[in-house]
């Protein structure tokens, strides 16, 4: 996708579906949630790069629990519009994880795919333990039998960018998330 103006960056952004203060908002209580799992025990929040890098950059600070942040990037391969389920680390965790209570910070889930192959690698590393958290659940959308333990938001199977999430690049830095429409 080429952008070359910003009427034509900003056309694309259709409706708002989550506002920033309805995100605020579901950040406390998921910071709240998170206390509440490990009781002042030291955990590990490990993002997805890289569209969690900005619900991770907010929820790390809700939380109050010790805590330390680590950071991986991966690919997903994608079969037409959703993901295959192949997963390649293009850069991994500073930390040998079998010390700590993880919480993986994702920004979505859709086919669950990813996610799915993702809690594999990181359960062949015995950690401590797994908890997974999610800015945005598209439940219409699973295929690969995951649950996590808190979606901040449940949303339609629509393409949706802001707060960290992309089309071709772009759109990680609304402050909100939208429907991205192409027409
Ligand atoms: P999966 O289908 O659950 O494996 O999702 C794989 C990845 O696709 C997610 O981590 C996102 O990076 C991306 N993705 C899925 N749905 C959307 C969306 O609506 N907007 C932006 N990225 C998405
Ligand atoms: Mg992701």
């Amino acid at each position: 996708m080429e952008i070359n103006s910003i009427e034509q960056y900003q056309s694309k952004i259709k409706e708002t579906i989550i506002t920033e203060d309805e995100i605020k908002a579901a950040l406390k209580k998921a910071g709240k949630y998170i206390d509440s799992l490990y009781d002042g025990k030291p955990i590990l929040l490990v993002s997805v790069l890289k569209g969690a890098f900005v619900f991770m950059a907010d929820l790390c600070r809700e939380v109050t629990v010790p805590c330390e942040v680590d950071f991986m990037c991966v690919k997903s391969y994608f079969e037409g519009m959703s993901s295959s389920g192949l997963v390649h680390i293009i850069v991994d965790l500073e930390k040998d994880i079998s010390k700590y209570h993880v919480v993986i910070v994702e920004d979505i889930i859709d086919t669950g795919r990813t996610l799915h192959k993702l809690v594999e690698i990181l359960n062949n590393r015995n950690p401590l333990s797994i908890n997974i958290v999610t800015l945005l659940d598209k439940p219409d959308c699973r295929i690969a039998d995951i649950k996590t333990d808190m979606s901040l938001f449940v949303i339609p199977d629509k393409f949706v960018i802001g707060y960290g999430l992309d089309c071709a690049e772009y759109y990680r830095t609304l402050p909100y998330i939208a429907v991205y429409g192409d027409e």
